[in-house]
């Protein structure tokens, strides 16, 4: 059988995607190629200026004749049901909005530098929150409302914590655990047609990332470039496109995955070189121990 090849104009038109933390970053770059390719996204995190923004910036783009369009819901998804704004409201809202939720797209998340001793009880629980219970919310809500009926696929996006996280152990083993129940997702959901994978991105520049590291932000992407075997940063795009595949119908086959989208990073070196005393892994200026307060995309090399 002749089959053709699924990577054409558009390939998801009349499709519709959640991305959370799609207003920044990696987020922003997975919801613009997402629209290009025909799929209406509903972005998604706390800040909702910010969100809006982004959605102007990217509804301009769209050409007249496509079907898409980007809509967007605040939302925080460390509440299940509880606070405003919470996980089972996004997913109503948009059921409500367009009548289905074909791709789940998990980019929401923060984090911030320190070494473990230093890590205080409540900074450790928001960055599990956020990155490990807040993508378990958005996948078991999602499929319980509408991909347990009528499938579905899910990307999570997780991180090069594949060695450790040195100077950010709360997301290291908040994103490892995210792999693991990326395969469990898998293996239970694929009777009802539902993919789940992973995607691992490695040093990704942006501009979110590198306001984030504030007067750091500079030295760290520099320092990291000799340690990638290509010798480059890798940028928000480059992670788009592998998202964007595997929510395709080209990865069909294709469930349970990590995908390492890191320019071999991740088989070769350390992120960065550990000092002979660990407590000056605080690249961050905020301090460690204070309140924490985490970006709407996910935090790729983020420190
Ligand atoms: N991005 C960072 N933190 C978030 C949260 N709590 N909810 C949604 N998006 C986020």
């Amino acid at each position: 059988m002749a089959a053709s090849s699924v990577f054409r104009q558009g390939l998801f038109n009349h499709k519709v995607a959640i991305v959370t933390g799609g207003g920044t970053g990696i987020g922003k770059a997975i919801s613009a190629e997402l629209l290009e390719l025909g799929c209406s996204v509903v972005i998604s995190s706390r800040k909702a200026e910010r969100l809006e923004a982004a959605a102007q910036e990217m509804r301009q783009k769209i050409p007249p004749s496509s079907p898409a369009s980007v809509t967007t819901v605040p939302c925080n998804i460390r509440s299940e049901d509880e606070a405003r704004e919470h996980v089972k409201d996004l997913v109503s809202s948009v059921l409500k909005r367009y009548g289905r939720i074909d791709y789940l797209v998990n980019n929401g998340g923060g984090q911030f530098s320190s070494p473990v001793e230093k890590i205080a009880s409540k900074g450790w629980k928001a960055v599990i929150d956020t990155n490990l219970t807040g993508t378990f919310y958005c996948c078991k809500e999602v499929y319980t409302a509408w991909m347990k009926q009528h499938g579905g696929v899910i990307v999570n996006i997780i991180a090069d914590m594949w060695k450790g996280f040195p100077g950010m152990a709360h997301t290291g083993a908040a994103r490892s655990a995210v792999d693991n129940l990326t395969k469990t997702m898998a293996v239970e959901w694929a009777p009802s047609g539902v993919r789940v994978n992973a995607v691992a991105p490695g040093t990704i520049f942006s501009k979110t990332a590198m306001e984030n590291y504030k007067e750091f932000g500079p030295q760290l992407f520099k320092m990291s470039i000799p340690l990638i075997p290509a010798k480059r940063l890798g940028v928000p795009e480059e992670i788009s496109s592998a998202v964007c595949f595997l929510l395709s119908p080209g990865a069909s086959y294709i469930s349970g995955a990590t995908l390492r989208v890191d320019a071999g990073q991740s088989l070769y070196h350390a992120l960065w070189e550990i000092p002979a005393d660990c407590r000056s892994l605080l690249f961050s200026s905020r301090g460690h121990n204070k309140p924490f307060s985490m970006g709407g995309d996910h935090g790729h090399g983020k420190m």
